[in-house]
């Protein structure tokens, strides 16, 4: 259960891409918490300065300023590595759609350079951070590994270019990679300011800072909310798999379904305020519902997610009362 009991054989470095974002500077915190030595390798375009800072004086913590998209910069990064795991990316569907180039560039690229990176450096494990978005329009319920249908956005294509080159790596050349589809996790640091915020942490702003939040389509859709700590789980998890298991892609969530609509009136009544929504449209690129079978995570990780939407949804509300 959970990860704070986790062994890595002594001296075990690690190195977390996109460590200054919401998902990256949680696992850098666990690995820290663990004893481990971890390196944050992050270009801050879309991390926070303040997540590098609160690690920077711990002992074990190394930060490189970098962009994964320029190859030397992964070799140097990944020298003396034992466990990579690679959360850089720029997350959003509906910014895909409105800016493919760079997503390829920067998703695809940059995801390929590290694995390569990790390849000539002798990594021992390669942790990718995928998406439940690989699913596209596929209308089976709950999602299984091997049943994905047609992608829906840019940002999908760049997870699955990722998910193939993370076969083929482990087919050519032996490199032990596991690709993790995270389902719309969500917790403390996760950003809530922008057109692109995710739909949690947005509320939650809008509703503390007295903002009408607007809920896209009927509210109707419903989504398999991950609590991030079952995310640093996996991961953690992943490098410790075994080779096996490699070469492949996971679901990674909890296995509930939450509907929109509900988590907005469950937040409204956790915070005290009582304000009706504005509805707008449906967003292009999304999907009505989504929910993942875990099992195949169970068995071949040996994932065991602690925490369900009702457990981690406290905690993420309680974290966003002290900071926002
Ligand atoms: N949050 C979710 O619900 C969710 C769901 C599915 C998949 N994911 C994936 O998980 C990973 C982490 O997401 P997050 O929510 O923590 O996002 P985030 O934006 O908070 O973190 C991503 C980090 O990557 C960094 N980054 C981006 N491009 C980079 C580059 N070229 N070089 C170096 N650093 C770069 C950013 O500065 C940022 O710190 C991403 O790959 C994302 O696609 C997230």
């Amino acid at each position: 259960m959970g990860f704070k009991d986790l062994k890595f054989p002594e001296g075990s470095k690690f190195l977390v891409t996109g460590g200054a974002g919401f998902i990256g500077s949680n696992i850098c915190e666990a690995i820290l918490d663990l004893g481990y030595e971890v390196t944050c390798l992050d270009d801050l375009s879309t991390g926070k300065q303040a997540n590098v800072d609160a690690l920077m004086g711990r002992k074990g913590y190394t930060f490189i300023k970098g962009d994964i998209k320029d190859l030397d910069t992964c070799m140097k990064a990944c020298e003396g590595i034992d466990y990579v795991m690679n959360e850089a990316a720029w997350g959003s569907v509906p910014r895909s759609i409105e800016m493919p180039l760079f997503y390829e560039e920067n998703n695809i690229r940059g995801t390929l350079n590290m694995m390569e990176a990790s390849r000539q450096q002798g990594v021992k494990k390669f942790v990718y951070a995928s998406s439940s978005s690989v699913y596209g329009d596929h209308p089976v319920l709950p999602k299984v590994e091997g049943q994905e249908g047609n992608l829906l956005s840019p940002y999908a294509l760049t997870k699955r270019a990722c998910e193939e080159y993370g076969k083929l790596y482990k087919k050519l050349y032996g490199l032990d990679t596991y690709g993790l589809r995270y389902f719309n996790v969500f917790g403390r640091r996760q950003d809530p300011e922008g057109a692109y915020a995710a739909v949690i942490p947005r509320f939650i702003r809008q509703l503390l800072h007295g903002e009408t939040p607007t809920i896209n389509g009927d509210g109707k859709q419903s989504r398999d909310f991950t609590y991030v700590d079952n995310v640093i789980e996996a991961n953690l998890k992943a490098c410790l798999a075994p080779s096996e298991a490699a070469g492949q892609a996971f679901n990674i969530a909890y296995g509930g379904r939450e509907f929109l609509i509900d988590i907005y009136y469950d937040l409204c009544e956790a915070l005290e305020i009582k304000k009706e929504p504005i509805f707008g449209p449906d967003r292009p690129g999304d999907i009505k519902h989504s929910n993942a079978d875990i099992s195949k995570a169970k068995k071949l990780l040996g994932y065991d997610p602690d925490y369900d939407f009702a457990k981690g949804i406290k905690l993420a509300i309680a974290w966003y009362k002290e900071n926002l």
